[in-house]
């Protein structure tokens, strides 16, 4: 790794780096910047809402659009209206066409240490295979195909099959319980389902379809199975009578050519559930074509991907971040993009680091939970590496605190990549706010200004804009391509939760029309915009976004236990960790079997990253005089904070016992 200033002392420059709160991206970077004039933010202000057909230009349509915007019926905005476009032939045939046949496209590493590599043309004959067969197995447009797969290349293999005959997937984070995945396959009507045996993690071979196969028991409805052999002789499995072998399946369609549907730009191309202030996740809907357009367009702003780069995001395809920045925004730009199966301490800590050295990457993008990890284990596993391929570094899921923007910019960038620090969210389905990398000045902690066309501002509680230098609501004023469309088959709450809060519901005027991502957010005298964190009963948990409530019920549902309050405490690897309170009934004992229960409860409902760091037993919950629970409180308890003032609460003695409960027997 070459550092700017060679012969610096390592202590002056520890020091000059702590001093430093605003960096400028290096020249060698804005030279080659896919996105370097600053002029683009006015020219699309002034081109409005025109400015976005440079990310439609990034596709190949099969039918022109005609208005870019259709915002007569808000908030049901459409964007390329009647532009007709498949996302699969955007990431896979064009490329082959073009070219690019023989480059990779997805280079693949398995825990173990295997590695498999598609180029463009095997991915294209793959998903083709596939795409019959799941034709054949009666999937038609439009039906919901649930996938529910670990990072394997069969994951977007059927992402994109799925995509071809205009069939939206909706994919089920692998380390969600097997009641997240029916609750999610009942929500969806989904009648197909493609998962695997098991997968390694830390070495272990862990079985996979015992957890989808129950999951299957609570499904309400048929369900035709796909299963992939991921792990061979490893762990054998038995195949029901309404499931397949992914591998027999591609065989017995070997050579197969399946024309791309044509799909309307407004057309669904997958669903994606995730979890809100209530207890039933929602079911995010993203397009064909706006979608595509701006996952595309932020991986070539932001991410600065070209065709011949290797570009690496680090995240699960099991969430929006995979789903928008591994596969559909790089494949549609025909890059090669990396795909790791493990975990970043398997079998050493320098296991990304070490992938990074053998395949060249260029772009590196992860969650600031993971550096955070990697800072704990100190500077040395990187350094065993030459990390010098290296261009450009992002991050995303969740605040970034200075401390670790500036170990990653040094330890890992060697002082000469930009860091993107990028907020977005499920329902953006692509960037927001960030700094462009060739463009801006990088401010540690600050995710930067609004991106080209976005007009995101942050609003007192009237929805007033506020000075900057002062804290307040994150909104979005205006639409933009890679919008939600609604909730899968609920607009009311589509409206309720997105809309209502600063929105003049009544009016058929766009502009009436303000989307609120319930993220609290800072402003300062740049327009950088910081965010805060979630307002709502969302919390984040190494970039893992949870519904308390949720986890509340799973809690309820425990025996023995009458009431359960969960809140986000201060965790220094995870940013947040799930703290429990919960109240037992009469005779029940706060024993450590019942804390296990509980655990293991929660497990079962959601996946062990819901699982409660802590469980406080406690006789009593902190409440107002009106009778609600005092969050705040029971999260400044479980981060260890100064307490406010406690004295108008209903029930003030019960702090001090809980306090003294906290971290305790
Ligand atoms: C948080 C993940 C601070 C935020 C792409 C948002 C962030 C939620 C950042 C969405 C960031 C995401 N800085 N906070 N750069 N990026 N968040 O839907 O609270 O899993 O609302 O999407 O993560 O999480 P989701």
């Amino acid at each position: 790794m070459t550092m700017t200033e060679d012969d610096e002392p390592a202590v002056e420059l520890e020091a000059r780096l702590e001093e430093q709160d605003s960096f400028e991206p290096p020249e060698s970077f804005v030279e080659q910047a896919n996105v370097a004039d600053e002029g683009i933010y006015e020219a699309f202000a002034e081109n409005w809402p025109d400015c976005w057909e440079r990310a439609a230009d990034l596709l190949e349509w099969d039918a022109p659009y005609g208005e870019v915007l259709d915002d007569s019926n808000p908030p049901f905005f459409e964007w390329f209206v009647d532009g007709k476009l498949n996302a699969s032939a955007n990431c896979l045939d064009r490329h082959v066409e073009n070219g690019a046949k023989n480059r990779a496209a997805i280079k693949w590493e398995g825990e173990p240490g295997e590695t498999r590599t598609y180029t463009y043309g095997d991915l294209l004959t793959e998903v083709e295979s596939f795409a019959a067969a799941l034709g054949e197995l009666g999937v038609e447009e439009d039906d919901v195909v649930t996938l529910y797969l670990p990072m394997i290349p069969e994951l977007p293999i059927a992402m994109l099959a799925c995509a071809r005959i205009g069939a939206p997937h909706s994919v089920v984070f692998a380390g969600f319980s097997a009641d997240a995945l029916a609750t999610r396959m009942n929500s969806a009507d989904s009648e197909y389902l493609v998962t695997c045996d098991g997968y390694y993690r830390r070495g272990e071979a862990l079985n996979h379809k015992e957890k989808a196969d129950k999951g299957l028991r609570g499904v309400d409805h048929e369900v035709e199975t796909v299963v992939v052999d991921r792990l061979g002789d490893e762990l054998n499995h038995f195949l029901g009578a309404s499931a397949h072998d992914y591998d027999e399946l591609v065989d017995e369609h070997a050579g197969a050519s399946v024309e791309p549907v044509s799909r309307d730009a407004e057309d669904m191309l997958f669903l994606m559930y995730t979890s809100g202030t209530t207890g039933q996740p929602k079911g995010v809907k993203h397009t064909t074509g706006g979608y595509l357009a701006y996952a595309a367009w932020t991986s070539h702003a932001v991410l600065d991907v070209k065709p011949e780069d290797t570009y690496w995001c680090a995240a699960d395809i099991g969430w929006i971040t995979g789903h928008s920045y591994i596969v559909y925004g790089p494949l549609a730009l025909g890059t090669t993009t990396v795909m790791y199966e493990g975990t970043p301490d398997y079998p050493e800590r320098d296991r990304l680091w070490e992938l990074v050295e053998t395949n060249d990457v260029d772009i590196f993008y992860t969650a600031p939970t993971a550096i955070r990890a990697f800072m704990k284990w100190g500077e040395e596993y990187p350094q065993r590496h030459d990390l010098s391929s290296l261009r450009l570094l992002g991050t995303v899921g969740e605040p970034i605190n200075p401390r670790a923007w500036k170990w990653y910019y040094k330890h890992i960038g060697g002082e000469e990549c930009p860091i993107v620090d990028t907020w977005w969210q499920t329902e953006t389905g692509g960037m927001m706010i960030t700094t462009l990398p060739g463009i801006n000045t990088m401010k540690p902690g600050s995710a930067g200004p609004p991106l080209p066309g976005i007009d995101a501002t942050v609003v007192d509680v009237e929805g007033e804009e506020i000075v900057a230098g002062e804290a307040g609501y994150l909104t979005v004023q205006r639409p933009w391509p890679g919008m939600l469309r609604t909730l899968y088959r609920n607009d009311e709450r589509f409206i309720s939760e997105y809309w209502a809060e600063y929105s003049d519901t009544n009016s058929d005027d766009p502009d009436d029309w303000v989307y609120f991502p319930e993220d609290g957010a800072k402003l300062d005298g740049d327009g950088y915009i910081t965010i805060l964190g979630r307002v709502d009963d969302v919390i984040n948990v190494s970039g893992h976004r949870l519904g308390t409530m949720e986890i509340e019920s799973a809690i309820v549902g425990t025996e023995g236990v009458a009431e359960a309050a969960v809140v986000g405490g201060d965790h220094e690897v995870k940013g947040e960790a799930v703290y429990a309170y919960a109240i037992l009934e009469d005779g029940q004992e706060p024993t450590d079997g019942m804390r296990e229960r509980i655990v293991a409860g929660v497990e079962d409902a959601i996946g062990p990253i819901a699982r409660p760091e802590e469980v406080i037993f406690t006789p009593e919950l902190p409440k107002t005089r009106s009778g609600k629970i005092m969050r705040r409180l029971l999260e400044d308890i479980a981060s260890g904070n100064e307490l406010g003032d406690t004295s108008t609460l209903r029930n003030p003695d019960v702090v001090d016992d809980i306090v003294d409960r906290v971290g305790g027997d």
